[in-house]
């Protein structure tokens, strides 16, 4: 069993990317595998007419990666209400083909933090509502990290103890999805 990891920021010190390598770890001490995608910003700029035939390597690297994961654990910032476009585009990339793009029926769950007040809830909204689109099983998880500067530790773990309950219960229902698919198959 294997989750992929996506942060929604390319940012170095991204308090996102560490939340998610946090939120791995958790995900490792459950005798899954865990990796993060790392090729977020080599994915191009999405064109209908660059997706026709052999898609471009990041792309590849990234449809297989999600194929190859039977479960997919976003950290998504928060950009001007939003989410990040980096992160969209990479979504609008694996959601094609439609019918069959590697998502689909795939469970997926999002968090996400913010330096601001509301830890990127709208962010985390919106994503949500992108991967239900693309037929992902979008799992009934919270946890959004305010202050992020503050209430993470410098590898990503929430300070407050109610934070750490909640990623711990994120990642509890993320792999309960995994279960379930195991059972249905
Ligand atoms: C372009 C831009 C827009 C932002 N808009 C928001 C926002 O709408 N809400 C918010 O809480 N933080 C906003 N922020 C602050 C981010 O939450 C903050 O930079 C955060 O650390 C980014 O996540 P990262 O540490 O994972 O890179 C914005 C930051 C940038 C660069």
């Amino acid at each position: 069993m294997r989750v992929l990891g996506i942060s929604g920021s390319l940012r170095r010190d991204s308090h996102n990317t560490a939340l998610l390598r946090a939120a791995g770890e958790l995900v490792s001490e459950r005798g899954v595998e865990f990796e993060v995608f790392e090729s977020l910003k080599s994915i191009p700029p999405y064109d209908e007419d660059d997706d026709i035939g052999e898609s471009p390597a990041a792309v590849a690297r990234l449809r297989q990666a999600i194929a190859d994961a039977d479960a997919v654990l976003f950290a998504t910032p928060e950009y001007n209400s939003s989410i990040p476009g980096v992160l969209k585009n990479a979504v609008d990339w694996a959601s094609r083909p439609l019918a069959t793009n590697p998502l689909r029926n795939k469970p997926v769950a999002v968090i996400g933090a913010s330096t601001g007040m509301f830890g990127a809830v709208w962010a985390q909204a919106e994503l949500r509502k992108v991967l239900g689109a693309t037929g992902a099983r979008v799992a009934e998880v919270e946890l959004a990290v305010g202050h992020a500067h503050e209430q993470l530790d410098p590898s990503g773990h929430p300070v407050d103890p109610a934070q750490q309950d909640a990623l711990r219960d994120s990642v509890a229902v993320l792999l309960g999805e995994l279960t379930h698919v195991e059972m249905a198959a």
